[in-house]
Order: C-alpha cells, then structure tokens, then sequence
C-alpha cells in the first residue's frame, strides 16, 4: 500500500517518520519527485534500487536541508563555495571528494570517492528534510528505463504498491533534473546538463566549464569511473582455492558473508562495504553466486564489471 500524503504539518511529520523507519517516500523536489531514503541506512538505499527495478547501481543524490550541511559529506572548495551560494538551494547538484567520517551507506555512492550534494528549493521537501534532520539519497521517482515523474499521479502510476507514500504537491515547476557539476578534480566539470543553466555556473566561475568526456552528457553514471577492486576477482565460486578470500552469500560461508539468510537487500547493502575490506587484504577475491533477480541483477551486474578484465 502506497499512502498519498498531503504537504501539510501532518504530511511532512508522516514523511520524516517513514524516513526515519528505513522506509521509501516519493517526495517533490522543484526538479522532478525525488524517491527519497535515509541515506545512512543501507538496506533502505537498496529499496530504492529493488522499487525502481534498477538493473545496476548508480551513485545517488544526497539531498540536504542547508547548504551548512554539506562539509559534513564533502571536502569543501572555492569553487563549492562560489556555487553553493550562488545557486542553493536549487537545482544544482555538486559532486565532491568524499569527507572522511561521512556515515553515508556505501550503496549511495556507489563505492566511489567522491559524493553528489543537493539543496533543493521546494519547501515541502526542505520541510521533510528539515523535520528528518539527516540526509536523503533519492534518485527520480520512476521505475528505471520509464519517465521522469514530475507529478504524483506519475509516481504512482510507476511505483504504486512498491512504495511507502508520496508527498503530493502538485506538478513540479523545473520539471527537469538538476545540473550537475564536478569538482573532485582541478577544474570543474559538467556531468549532466540539467534545470540550472550552464551560462549561470559559467557566470559565476568565472571561467568556462568543460563537458565530461564529450558528447554523452545523458547518464553520467555510465562515465563514472566506477569502484572496482585492484584484486583480481572470480564469480560464481562454491569455495576458495589457494590464496584467495571468499566473499560468501547464504549458505557459502565465506571470510565475509554477503547475507548469510540469502537477503538480497540485506546483500546489496553490504555489497561496497565488504568488496572494500577484502581488497584491502591484497588477495584474489572469490564471490560466491548470487541468485540473478529482484537486486540481484544489480549485484550482478556490478560483480560481472569487477571481474572483468582491466
Ligand atoms: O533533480 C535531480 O537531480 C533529481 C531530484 C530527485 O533531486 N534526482 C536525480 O537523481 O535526477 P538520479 O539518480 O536520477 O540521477 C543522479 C545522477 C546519476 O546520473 C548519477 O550517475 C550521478 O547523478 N551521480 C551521483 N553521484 C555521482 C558521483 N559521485 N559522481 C558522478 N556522478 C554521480
Ligand atoms: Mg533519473
């Protein structure tokens, strides 16, 4: 059951609420309906994916209520200084080096480096993140492959029964997605055009920013130069031949088990986190299968990228 909640006191309290349980809530954002989980907690961030039918994990948005927030999750710059005040909250998204310290899930960032900050303008959704007091990863609220949804009965007509509630305010006024710019290296770049125009951050700067990587601006995540283990990796594997460590999942134990109840959720959320302290033994890592539905294509579709040759 997908409750439709109004963007009154009640609403907001009920949204941060279901937040604040590790639950899903579609919320308005002035770009597009944003489907919003505590970013800190794993195993909601994987629901987003499972909601979506995502078949691969990409960084998600962490959206936040004031700009203040943000030097908790990244490492600060002029640049993000210039920015921030020039266009938060609005819809522009900053992607920065990663904080140490941060406490976001590693599913949020896809295992990356670095990390994507927005403050988005819509007071409904700054009253949610405001009353939630943490933040949010949502990516757009729409089944993965289908429209962006800009309205609730959009969201619904994807995702009704797979999510715990909307926030119904009406259309949303960009009804694009937010600019993003990168700042994790020298000069910034632009990773995906979006509701903020480019000549705006240009005039800002004070300088030209370059395209990533040319012409595919659409799905920045497929630039992304994505986490992958140095150590050489083996899928499908009921045990650990010599020299390697075993990434186990249900009832292949493993040094470290994904789920040992054979939880994809729960397997998704420890998916980074476990990948990062095996490599970090500099042994070959062999991972056991991982049943190929719901999540698991996700998983598998980022294991197979792992294993494959670099
Ligand atoms: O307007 C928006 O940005 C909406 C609302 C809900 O805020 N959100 C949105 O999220 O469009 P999503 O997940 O559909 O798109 C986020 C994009 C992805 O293409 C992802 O690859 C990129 O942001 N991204 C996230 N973290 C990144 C990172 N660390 N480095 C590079 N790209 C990143
Ligand atoms: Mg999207």
């Amino acid at each position: 059951m997908t409750d439709i909640l109004q963007p009154n006191p009640q609403g907001i309290a009920c949204a941060a609420a279901i937040l604040a349980d590790g639950g899903l809530v579609a919320l308005p954002t002035e770009t597009v309906y944003g489907l919003a989980a505590d970013a800190r907690n794993g195993e909601a961030v994987a629901r987003i994916y499972e909601a979506k039918g995502r078949p691969s994990f990409n960084p998600l948005i962490v959206h936040l209520a004031q700009a203040e927030d943000a030097q908790r999750y990244g490492i600060w710059s002029d640049n993000a200084e210039i920015l921030a005040t020039a266009f938060w909250p609005g819809p522009l998204t900053l992607v920065l080096p990663l904080a140490s310290n941060h406490g976001l899930s590693s599913l949020v960032t896809a295992g990356l480096d670095s990390v994507a900050l927005r403050v988005p303008a819509h007071p409904t959704s700054r009253a949610i993140l405001q009353a939630f007091d943490g933040p949010v990863a949502a990516p757009s609220a729409n089944p993965s492959g289908r429209i962006t949804a800009t309205t609730a009965a959009h969201v619904l007509a994807g995702l009704e029964g797979r999510i715990d509630a909307v926030v119904d305010d009406g259309p949303c006024a960009v009804g694009l997605e937010s600019t993003i710019v990168g700042l994790t290296q020298n000069t910034p770049i632009l990773l995906r055009a979006g509701g903020l125009p480019v000549e705006a951050i240009e005039a800002a700067l004070g300088l030209q920013i370059d395209v990533a990587d040319g012409a595919e601006i659409i799905a920045p995540g497929q630039m992304t130069s994505h986490y992958a283990p140095a150590a050489q990796v083996r899928l499908n594997a009921q045990n650990a031949q010599d020299g390697e460590v075993l990434l186990g999942f249900g009832q292949i134990t493993g040094d470290l088990n994904l789920s040992p109840s054979g939880d994809l959720t729960q397997a998704a959320a420890n998916l980074f986190d476990y990948l990062h302290a095996l490599d970090a033994l500099g042994k070959p890592i062999a991972i056991a299968p991982i049943p190929d539905h719901g999540l698991g294509r996700a998983i598998n579709d980022r294991l197979r990228r792992a294993a494959a040759p670099r």
